[in-house]
């Protein structure tokens, strides 16, 4: 039975793998850390002074750990041989194809993971589910490796130990977790171990009390749960910002005065254009899903409804924009700041933008984008060739503001603030409209300089 242990792989070296894999190598010299990934351009990346993902702090993190005890490669075979623990923290997209299509997550990385994991595997690993999956997932990866792996007598314990970082946070949230989660069979003993083993990892520099042990399906289902609980709390205050705008309440002041109710508190209430992220929409539409798989058909309605409020929130705004601006945007040009789904992030991964672009380009618009991470080949990549015909992507904000009707906000990049506003009123056409979708800045101010304001959920 494995009680603790020095060698540690990771397969996926995404936005998860990567920085927690990083956090575990610098907190515990002691274990050494291979991170591997089919992919070459990803792993030359995090081999370089360029890595892959832009995340406030990572950079020092993996300069301090990279070469010591932090290790990048290709090679998943030889890193599957050598490690006694192995996250899988592959992507788990929604299937776009077959039974579940648009809801069911696929699940086809992890099980080619643990496919190789079983092939490969010469002595006994704990294997750790990273990745965000359906619960009971444990389950169906237990049979593939253990009626894959020819070696006799290796065994397997699978743990699930689900990530809740955030992107833009991922170094603060690693560093100081709200909690870490540890599903295992603690139901017996080799079970209770693995998950020990796990736990005394983490000891390393989390609080003993934040590392909390479950069942496996808890801990698989919990993930699931928090974010479907974290994106319906956004739905909920964005569905509030449609009722503010039609009565003269102010979105911010009922979210202000809700949030203290201890009850509620005050994170996570603010109105937006919508929540993006590759995971809120696919992880409620994986719930549902496994819920109407359960004949739970009235459950997962309500989750559905989560997400239809999140497309409807884009589509309004989208509306707002026209109808403001006289019903026709035809070739007007609109300055859209902003394109990642979140500040601090390059991540364009659902991004609201993304929907609000293509609504807007339906109705005619030249579509100027700026964002201070996210490059032109990745605006082309979400958009495609069709829509790229209306949007031109400036390195400037200046450029992109210049002679432009109105100004859309989609990402709440701290910047924006500070940008000289009246001097952008002086070179835009008139009369010049702002539409903060993340209700970023100073409307009183822009108002007093002659800009005609939309806010989310604002008195109009
Ligand atoms: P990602 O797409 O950035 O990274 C996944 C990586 O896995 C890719 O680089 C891919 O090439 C690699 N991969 C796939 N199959 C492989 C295989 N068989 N062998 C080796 N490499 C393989 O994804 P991500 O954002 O890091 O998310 C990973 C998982 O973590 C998902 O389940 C997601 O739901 C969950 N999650 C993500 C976040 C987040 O903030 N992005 C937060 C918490 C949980
Ligand atoms: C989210 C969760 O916060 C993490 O705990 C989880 O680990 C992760 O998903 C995951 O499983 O992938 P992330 O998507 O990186 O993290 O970022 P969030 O800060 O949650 O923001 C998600 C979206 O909601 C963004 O578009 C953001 O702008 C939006 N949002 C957030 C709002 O519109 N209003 C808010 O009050 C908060």
């Amino acid at each position: 039975i494995t009680s603790s242990f020095n060698s540690v792989c990771c397969i996926g070296a995404g936005y998860v793998g990567g920085p927690t894999m990083a956090m575990i190598a610098l907190k515990c010299p002691h274990i050494e850390v291979t991170v591997v990934d089919l992919n070459q351009q990803r792993i030359d990346a995090w081999n370089s002074d360029n890595l892959p993902i832009y995340e406030p702090g990572l950079d020092e993190v993996v300069k301090a750990c990279r070469g010591k005890n932090l290790f990048f490669s290709t090679d998943c075979e030889a890193a599957i041989r050598a490690a006694q623990c192995i996250f899988v923290s592959v992507n788990t997209p929604t299937k776009k194809t077959g039974l579940g299509k648009g809801k069911a997550a696929d699940l086809t990385y992890w099980e080619s993971a643990a496919r190789n994991i079983a092939a490969w595997s010469t002595s006994d690993k704990i294997i750790v589910e990273k990745s965000t999956v359906p619960v009971r997932t444990a389950e169906a990866i237990e049979k593939v490796l253990l009626r894959n792996c020819p070696q006799e007598g290796v065994h397997f314990d699978i743990l699930s130990n689900p990530e809740f970082l955030a992107e833009g946070t991922a170094i603060d949230d690693l560093t100081m977790p709200d909690r870490v989660l540890i599903g295992g069979k603690i139901e017996n003993d080799r079970g209770t171990a693995a998950c020990a083993a796990l736990c005394e990892v983490y000891a390393n520099w989390v609080p003993k009390e934040r590392i909390l042990t479950a069942n496996l399906w808890s801990a698989e289902l919990s993930k699931l749960t928090a974010n479907a609980m974290l994106a319906q709390r956004i739905s909920s205050i964005n569905a509030i910002s449609a009722l503010c705008e039609c009565t003269g309440a102010d979105v911010s002041q009922v979210s202000f005065a809700i949030g203290k109710d201890s009850r509620i508190g005050p994170k996570f209430l603010n109105a937006s254009v919508g929540f993006g992220g590759s995971c809120f929409q696919k992880d409620i539409l994986n719930l549902a899903y496994i819920c109407e798989c359960h004949g739970l058909q009235e459950v997962a309605d309500y989750w559905y409804s989560v997400v239809g409020m999140n497309d409807y929130q884009k589509t309004r705004f989208v509306r707002r924009v026209v109808s403001a601006m006289f019903n026709t945007i035809r070739n007007k040009k609109i300055a859209m700041l902003g394109f990642a789904f979140k500040k601090d992030t390059g991540d364009t991964r659902e991004t609201p933008a993304i929907d609000v672009a293509h609504g807007m380009i339906e109705d005619g618009a030249k579509i100027a984008l700026f964002d201070p991470q996210v490059p032109e080949e990745q605006v082309r990549m979400d958009m495609g060739e069709e829509a790229m015909k209306s949007i031109t992507c400036y390195s400037k904000p200046t450029e992109a503001l210049k002679d432009a009707h109105a100004v859309t906000i989609m990402t709440e990049w701290d910047e924006f603030k500070t940008y000289d506003w009246r001097a952008i009123y002086e070179v835009m056409h008139k009369p010049a409209f702002v539409f903060d979708g993340r209700n970023i800045l100073d409307h009183a101010h822009l108002s007093e300089i002659g800009f005609i304001v939309y806010a989310l959920g604002k008195p109009i």
